[in-house]
C-alpha cells in the first residue's frame, strides 16, 4: 500500500443551544461514513467535533433559564451522547469552543493577524437596548417591515415579503429582549481587513486549487468575489468584535471586547484536535506542521461563506495551515420538503426515532443512498425509506446469508467448501468492483457506491434463484438429481459449493457496505469468523475449510407502525395554541395513538389509573437529578447503581449525592447514563435492598407487556433543567 494519509476531519460545530436535529445527524452520518471508509483503507484519521458555545443567543437563553452560560452549555453537552452513540457516530473527540485550548488559540491567531497588519478598528453605530444595557444583535431587534408594513419582523429580513434590510430601516423598532425602544449608540469595533488586496489574492488561489471545493460551490464563491463596474462588492472587512456583555473570548488588550462567535467557532476545530491529542499523548503542533496532514471540513451550504473565505484567510494570515478541502452538503427536507407545523410534529426527531426501536443503520443506509457528494438538498420520504430499506437491505442483502448459512452450519459442520469455475466467476465479478466502489466512497458519492453494491446483490440473488440450494438440500429431490446423474454425495457437494459461493459473495458485499453499516457488518464478521475487514481484503477469499460461526438474523424490516409513530403529532400538552386563534387550531391528537394502544385498546397496555387530586400529586416530590456516576451491580443482571446529584448539600454546605438502584441494566450501559439528567422521586421512603440502601426512584417508561413491546426508557428533561429543580 502507498503511505497512509493523515487526515484531520471535522463536522460543523453545532450551537450549544438545543439538541441535535435530523440535519445535524445527516451531516455526521455523511462524515462518519467517509471517515470509516478512510480507516478501511488503512489511513490515519482524527475525527473531531465540539459544541459551538459562544454568542449572544446562548447568553440570552442561559439568562432566561436562570443559569450561567457555562452551565447552560454543559447541560446541552450532557445530552449529546445518546445521539452520537445511537447513530454509531465515531467521533474521536467532542469538545467545546469555550475550552481553554480555544481561548488560547483564538487569542494567538488574533495577535498574529494584528502583527500582520490585518486588524483595523473603527467606530460604528448600532442599536442599543437602554434597559438591558447591551448592543442588540439583528435577530433581537424587531419592528415593522419597511417594505410591506408587516408588524413584528426581525431586524435583518421580513418573513412576510422576504425583503432584506438593515435593522435601522425597521419602522417602530423595539428590543425583543425588553420591549424597549432601542437607541443608536457608537462603539469601537475590531475588523479583519479582508478588503486588503493580499486577502483577495490568497483566496483566489486557495479557492481555485483543484480538489479543494466542489465545482458548484466554487461558482457561488466567484459571485462573492465579483465587483461591479463601479468597483463595489467584492470582499469587505469583517467585524470580528462584540461588546460586553457577551459570552465569548476576550480580545487581547481590548477590555470589554469579545470575539464575535464566528471568529472563534472554526478555531474550535483546532481546539478539539489539540484537546484530543493532549488526552492521547500526541504532539498537536507537529501534526499540524506536517505537510502530509490533510485538513477536511464537512459543512452545510448555509455556512459556506464562513468556511471558504473567512476561515482559510484567518488561518493563512496567522501563519497556519489552511484546509485541504471543504465538503459542502445541501439541506435535508422531510417528506417531500413539506414544512412541519408545530401541531403536526416537528419533522423527524432523531431521539424519538431511536426510542421507537428503529435501527440507526436504516437511517444511515437511506441517507447515504441519497447523498452523492454534491451540494444538493436531500429529502427523507417515509414511504421511500421503508421501501428502500426493506427491499435493499433485508430483501436483497441479508437474504443472501439467510438463504445459505443454515445449510453450511447444519450439513457441513460450518465449513466452507470449494467453488466451481462458474461460481468463482461470480465472486470475481464482485471483487472486481472494489476499486470503483472505493472511489465512490472517496468522492462521497455514497448514492453510487450503494447503487452499485445493490446491483451486485441482484447478481448474487439471481445466482441463488438459479441454483436453488433449498432444492439441493431436500432429500425428496434425490431421485430427480439422480436422473441428472448426481449421486447424493455429488448433490451434497454441489450444495456446499453453492452456499460457499453465496457466503463468499456475502462477505464482499458486507465489506462494501461496512462504512455505512458498521454495527451490522461487525455482526457479519463475527458470524463469518473473520477479522475486521479492510478494503484490501476484497482481493482475497475465505479458504475452503474455513469454519463460520452461528448465523442469527441480521436485520428486521421497517414496520409501517414505527413510521406512523415517528411522524405522529405531539400530545395536546405540547401543542401551542394561541389564545386568539383557538377555534382555528387543529383538533388535538388523541392522547394514546391507535398504534401505541394494545389489542385491548389500553394505552401502553394498561388502563389509566383512578383519578387523583392535585393534592395527591403534590405529595410526590419529583426532582431533576444528574447521574454523576453509574455502575453495574455485582450479583445482579438487572440492576444498575446510580449516584444522583439532586442539588442537595449537607449541614456543612457540602454537596451530597443519593444512591439509587434501578432495574435498567438490560437496556442501558452505565457509560450511556453518566452525565445525563433524569427525573427521580425524591421523597420515596428509602428501601433496604440486598445490595445496599436505595434512596429514591428514577422514572422510566415501559409497556405493560414487555414481550409485545420490549424496552425501558429513562426520562430526560428538556435542556435548561438543572439538578434539584422540582417537577410540577
Ligand atoms: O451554523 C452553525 O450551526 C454554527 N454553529 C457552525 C459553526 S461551524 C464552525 F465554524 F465551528
Ligand atoms: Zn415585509
Amino acid at each position: 500500500m502507498n503511505t497512509p494519509r493523515r487526515l484531520f476531519v471535522t463536522t460543523a460545530l453545532p450551537y450549544a443551544n438545543g439538541n441535535f436535529h435530523i440535519g445535524h445527524i445527516m451531516e455526521y452520518i455523511q462524515a462518519d461514513v467517509w471517515v470509516r471508509y478512510q480507516r478501511m483503507q488503512g489511513h490515519e484519521v482524527h475525527f473531531v467535533c465540539a459544541d459551538d458555545a459562544h454568542g449572544a443567543p446562548i447568553m440570552i437563553a442561559a439568562e432566561k433559564a436562570g443559569i450561567t452560560p457555562q452551565q447552560f452549555v454543559a447541560n446541552i453537552a450532557a445530552g449529546r451522547k445518546p445521539y452520537l452513540d445511537g447513530f454509531h457516530l465515531a467521533f474521536d473527540n467532542w469538545h467545546s469552543t469555550d475550552g481553554p485550548e480555544n481561548h488560547e488559540l483564538a487569542q494567538d491567531i488574533y495577535r498574529a493577524l494584528k502583527a500582520n497588519g490585518l486588524i483595523a478598528t473603527r467606530t460604528i453605530e448600532q442599536f442599543f437596548d437602554p434597559e438591558k444595557q447591551m448592543f442588540l444583535p439583528d435577530r433581537f431587534i424587531k419592528g415593522t417591515c419597511p417594505k410591506c408594513g408587516s408588524a413584528d419582523q426581525y431586524g435583518d429580513s421580513c418573513e412576510n415579503c422576504g425583503a432584506v434590510y438593515a435593522p435601522t430601516e425597521l419602522k417602530n423598532p423595539y428590543s425583543a429582549l425588553s420591549g424597549a425602544t432601542p437607541v443608536m449608540k457608537s462603539s469601537e469595533h475590531h475588523f479583519f481587513s479582508l478588503s486588503d488586496p493580499r486577502c483577495a489574492e490568497f483566496l483566489q488561489e486557495w479557492t481555485h486549487t483543484p480538489g479543494r471545493l466542489q465545482p458548484e460551490v466554487l461558482n457561488k464563491i466567484k459571485e462573492w468575489f465579483a465587483k461591479d463596474e463601479e468597483g463595489n462588492g467584492g470582499l469587505g472587512d469583517w467585524d470580528i468584535s462584540r461588546d460586553a456583555p457577551y459570552f465569548g473570548i476576550e480580545i487581547p488588550d481590548a477590555p470589554g471586547k469579545y470575539f464575535y462567535v464566528w471568529l472563534d467557532a472554526p478555531i474550535g476545530y483546532l481546539a478539539s484536535l489539540k484537546n484530543h491529542f493532549a488526552k492521547t499523548g500526541r504532539d498537536f503542533d507537529a501534526f499540524m506542521a506536517d505537510p502530509r496532514t490533510e485538513q477536511v471540513h464537512f459543512i452545510g451550504k448555509d455556512i459556506t461563506y464562513f468556511h471558504t473565505l473567512f476561515w482559510p484567510a484567518t488561518l493563512h494570515f496567522s501563519g497556519r495551515k489552511t484546509p485541504n478541502a471543504v465538503f459542502v452538503h445541501g439541506f435535508l427536507t422531510i417528506n417531500n420538503g413539506e414544512k412541519m407545523s408545530k401541531s403536526r410534529g416537528t419533522g423527524l426527531d432523531p431521539l424519538k426515532y431511536l426510542s421507537l426501536g428503529m435501527n440507526p443503520e436504516w437511517l444511515r443506509y437511506y441517507l447515504s443512498a441519497k447523498l452523492n457528494g454534491k451540494n444538493e438538498d436531500v429529502d427523507f420520504n417515509a414511504a421511500d425509506f421503508m421501501a428502500r430499506v426493506n427491499s435493499d437491505l433485508v430483501g436483497k442483502f441479508v437474504n443472501i446469508a439467510s438463504r445459505s448459512a443454515g445449510f453450511i452450519a447444519k450439513r457441513f459442520a460450518g465449513q466452507l467448501g470449494h467453488m466451481t469455475a462458474d461460481d468463482r466467476a461470480l465472486v470475481d465479478t464482485l471483487a472486481a468492483e472494489a476499486a470503483r466502489i472505493a472511489e465512490c466512497y472517496e468522492q462521497r458519492d455514497t448514492a453510487r457506491a450503494l447503487r452499485d453494491t445493490m446491483l451486485l446483490t441482484d447478481k448474487v440473488n439471481a445466482y441463488v434463484d438459479q441454483h436453488k440450494p433449498w432444492e439441493l438440500a431436500n432429500p425428496k429431490n434425490e431421485a430427480r438429481f439422480a436422473e441428472q446423474g448426481l449421486t447424493p454425495e455429488a448433490t451434497a457437494q454441489r450444495l456446499q459449493e453453492v452456499c460457499t459461493t453465496c457466503l463468499q459473495a456475502f462477505r464482499l458485499l458486507s465489506l462494501y457496505l461496512k462504512p455505512v453499516l458498521p454495527a451490522l457488518v461487525a455482526r457479519v464478521e463475527t458470524f463469518l469468523n473473520v477479522a475486521p475487514m479492510a478494503f484490501a481484503d476484497a482481493t482475497s477469499l475465505l479458504p475452503a475449510g474455513h469454519t463460520i460461526g452461528h448465523y442469527e438474523h441480521l436485520m428486521q424490516r421497517v414496520d409501517q407502525k414505527q413510521l406512523d409513530m415517528l411522524f405522529e403529532p405531539p400530545a395536546p400538552a405540547a401543542i401551542e395554541v394561541s389564545a386568539t386563534n383557538k377555534s382555528a387550531a387543529p383538533a388535538p391528537a388523541p392522547v394514546a395513538s391507535a398504534q401505541a394502544a394494545d389489542a385491548a385498546g389500553q394505552p401502553g397496555g394498561e388502563a389509566i389509573a383512578p383519578t387523583i387530586t392535585i393534592d395527591d400529586f403534590a405529595k410526590v416530590d419529583l426532582r431533576i437529578a444528574k447521574i454523576v456516576a453509574c455502575e453495574r451491580v455485582e450479583g445482579s443482571t438487572k440492576l444498575l447503581r446510580l449516584t444522583l446529584d439532586v442539588g442537595e448539600t449537607d449541614a456543612a454546605g457540602q454537596p451530597t449525592t443519593r444512591n439509587v438502584f434501578s432495574g435498567i441494566a438490560s437496556v442501558y450501559a452505565p457509560e450511556q447514563l453518566v452525565g445525563q439528567l433524569t427525573v427521580m422521586v425524591a421523597n420515596l421512603a428509602p428501601r433496604k435492598m440486598k445490595f445496599g440502601l436505595s434512596e429514591g426512584m428514577v422514572l422510566a417508561a415501559s409497556h405493560a407487556d414487555d414481550k409485545a413491546q420490549p424496552g425501558i426508557h429513562v426520562l430526560t428533561p428538556w435542556p435548561g433543567a438543572t439538578p434539584g429543580m422540582r417537577i410540577h
